[in-house]
């Protein structure tokens, strides 16, 4: 009603003359309508598809692409942006021969970054993470998840949910926030694992739902961090307060992630290296999307390959993410992900394209509204510098995002056309 009344006649933006790589499942590769046209009216995709059939109606905003390609708007669906400080002499002291484990059980590891964030104000943190996310949005990024977890207490769990909001709200971006209480467990708690866990379950999560400030509840079940157990007991708490939840799962060893997110539902299961074939099954049952992230692959030099094949097989959804952290992934390019993504795990670059549009929309519960070129859609898309949607994969550190629009609002335009 609200849109009808506001609305003027005509479009408020229309491009001619592209490609359109609409990442719809189910018909041509990349859902591409070739000599397309795609009209945005009140935020939102109002028409799309070919340009001979575009309807007759007069634009504010007139643009011919040029035959260039549009895609969504990237969705980066799982990220750990907020942080204060960098792990580079945690880098250098695995390649001199430690590992991610022995240095997280020395105190290292996300503890280290633990003390960094929990000393760095509220204003500090914002302003880093700020200079993250624009790299990001540079790229073509209009949906990003950003997770808590380096607070680890109620108080700096709160000021990182704060900050994630906060750039939500700063920047033409949208922001979905997930709670990671369990993400390690503090110092302070050393050997009263279950205490912490206590105070997730009994006094976080609450004080989380209460807030308002978390859209989903994450986890990360590993030897070291978190057991099946407890991690069954957070999730039946978010559950029960009514969050969606998600899960660092199988990404060092099988813990038995992938089944165990399936049976809560959860949107994604994340990581995924040592998951069986059964967690494979029970994910697809629940519809839980895969989310795989092949910058912690490459930092950490894993060499178990996440089971793809098994994926495919069984219809699981594949999204692809960033997981920008200070400790396994420290980037802050999406794009540099499709290419790892075919690179090292096999994925095609329509897979790894649909898995930062279509499918990590649908990972962070979105897929309605984003995700794909569809009308009635919130107008997030991007035009794209090449003469192919396989570039995106393609090329390694080149960006060739050349008009952002995210909202129908033109956020970045790298040239002038
Ligand atoms: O997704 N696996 C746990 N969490 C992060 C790493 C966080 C860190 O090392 O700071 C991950 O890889
Ligand atoms: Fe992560």
């Amino acid at each position: 009603m609200r849109r009808a009344a506001a609305s003027r006649p005509g479009w408020d933006a229309v491009w001619v003359n592209a490609n359109l790589a609409t990442m719809v499942a189910g018909g041509d590769a990349y859902g591409a309508i070739r000599d397309g046209a795609i009209a945005v009216k009140d935020g939102q995709i109002a028409w799309v598809g070919p340009r001979k059939s575009l309807p007759r109606q007069k634009a504010r905003y007139e643009r011919d692409a040029g035959g260039r390609w549009i895609t969504p708007g990237l969705v980066d669906c799982h990220t750990h942006l907020v942080f204060a400080g960098e792990r580079a002499q945690e880098f250098e002291m695995r390649l001199k021969g430690a590992t991610y484990e022995q240095i997280a059980r020395s105190g290292g590891g996300i503890n280290s970054t633990v003390t960094a964030t929990r000393k760095a104000s509220e204003e500090a943190l914002f302003t880093a993470a700020a200079r993250r996310l624009k790299s990001l949005m540079a790229e073509g990024v209009t949906t990003i998840e950003i997770k808590s977890g380096y607070g680890l207490d109620l108080a700096n769990e709160l000021k990182m949910l704060r900050v994630a909001r906060r750039l939500g709200e700063e920047f033409p971006v949208t922001v979905k926030t997930t709670f990671l209480g369990a993400h390690a467990l503090p110092a302070e708690f050393a050997g009263r694992q279950g205490a912490y866990v206590d105070l997730v379950v009994d006094k976080m999560l609450p004080a989380v739902a209460r807030t308002g400030l978390a859209d989903a509840v994450d986890a990360f079940a590993e030897k070291i961090a978190f057991t099946p157990q407890e991690t069954t007991r957070i999730f039946a708490k978010a559950k029960l307060l009514g969050l969606p939840v998600k899960l660092h799962a199988d990404q060092l060893s099988d813990q038995g992630g992938a089944a165990l997110s399936a049976e809560f539902g959860a949107l994604s299961a994340d990581h995924l290296e040592y998951t069986s074939e059964a967690g494979i099954k029970a994910m697809a049952t629940s519809g839980t999307v895969a989310v795989l992230l092949p910058g912690a692959f490459y930092f950490l030099r894993e060499t178990k390959l996440p089971p793809l094949a098994l994926f495919r097989q069984h219809g699981v959804p594949i999204a692809l993410a960033s997981d920008g952290n200070p400790g396994s992934a420290p980037t802050v390019s999406l794009l540099l992900m499709l290419n790892m993504a075919c690179t090292l795990f096999r994925m095609t670059p329509e897979e790894a394209l649909a898995g930062v549009t279509r499918n990590g929309a649908q990972a962070l519960g979105v897929a309605a509204q984003c995700g794909t070129l569809e009308e009635g859609k919130r107008a997030d898309l991007v035009v794209w510098d090449i003469g192919h949607p396989a570039e995106l994969s393609y090329w390694l550190g080149h960006n060739p995002a050349r008009t952002v629009v995210r909202g129908g609002r033109i956020v970045r335009q790298s040239r002038k056309s």
